[in-house]
């Protein structure tokens, strides 16, 4: 049973940014060290990069929306309704950097029926609209649901390790329902979820990476997301891929929602 990391990957967090580890997305030895892709298979993502990705205070990942909302995970998030406890960090790689932009939440809408099995997808709204960052659109048909998907986040480089100060990025191939579920037991939600990972492993979204969106290119080379980073047992360990929400069948949902929080 692996289903528990869900959970224990918002109370990592909370914790913060400073247990963890996870993702396997694997990082320079220290903060200053030279850029060394090293044996996990992750590497820092260039400034600007990728724009739309957000860091959000409780220790999760998250992806712009729209110019208000970050799409995250609804394990990183407590009950829908009035939420100004969560500062977003937008627009740098370095989160430390003097450029980056910090924005309050005014509110969470968590996925209704949210019970910590499935439906892990929540919005945040920002207090003020964000400009200047491109949003990432999600997927609304299966069509990108295959292939070679990027993952990207500040959570941990390796299972166990720290959250991460500078963005990292990594590449996973799509792994089918039929191939995860035998992994997970029978765990996988398979119209919920998406796999993705070596079977191998070695590269993997981990603890703090959660909430983060997982994407790919689109037939107009856009980059579009597919998943929501979600569980995994442990990280990056062969046969153990990474679960994701698969945002094509919460897309309308997604949608209303957001509309319903004035877009
Ligand atoms: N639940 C974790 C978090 O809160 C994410 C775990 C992802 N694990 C994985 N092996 N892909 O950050």
């Amino acid at each position: 049973m692996v289903r528990w990391r869900t959970l224990t990957g918002l109370l990592a967090t909370a914790l913060a940014a400073v247990t963890a580890g996870s993702l396997t997305l694997t990082a320079p030895a220290a903060a200053d060290s030279p850029v060394t892709p090293n044996v996990v298979g992750g590497t820092r993502a260039a400034q600007g990069e990728f724009p739309f990705m957000v860091r959000l205070s409780m220790g999760c990942g998250g992806a712009l929306y729209s110019a208000r909302l970050v799409l995250t995970a609804a394990h990183c998030v407590g009950a829908t309704g009035t939420n100004t406890t969560i500062t977003a960090t937008l627009g740098v790689v370095d989160l430390q950097s003097s450029s980056r932009i910090t924005v309050r939440s005014n509110y969470v809408y968590r996925a209704p029926g949210y019970n910590g099995n499935g439906r892990d997808w929540a919005l945040i709204r920002l207090a003020t609209p964000v400009t200047g960052l491109s949003t990432l659109p999600i997927a609304n048909t299966t069509a990108y649901d295959s292939g070679t998907f990027t993952i990207a986040g500040w959570g941990a480089a390796r299972e166990g390790g720290a959250q991460q100060r500078y963005l990292l990025k990594a590449t996973v191939p799509f792994v089918s329902d039929s191939t995860c579920n035998s992994n997970y037991g029978g765990d996988i939600i398979a119209a919920q979820e998406i796999c993705a990972g070596y079977a191998s492993g070695g590269v993997d979204t981990c603890q703090g990476d959660s909430g983060g969106p997982m994407f790919r290119r689109d037939a107009n080379n856009a980059w579009i997301q597919v998943g929501i980073v979600s569980w995994g047992n442990g990280c990056a360990r062969p046969n153990y891929p990474g679960v994701y929400t698969q945002v094509s069948y919460f897309a309308s949902t997604i949608a209303s929602a957001a509309a319903s929080l004035g877009g």
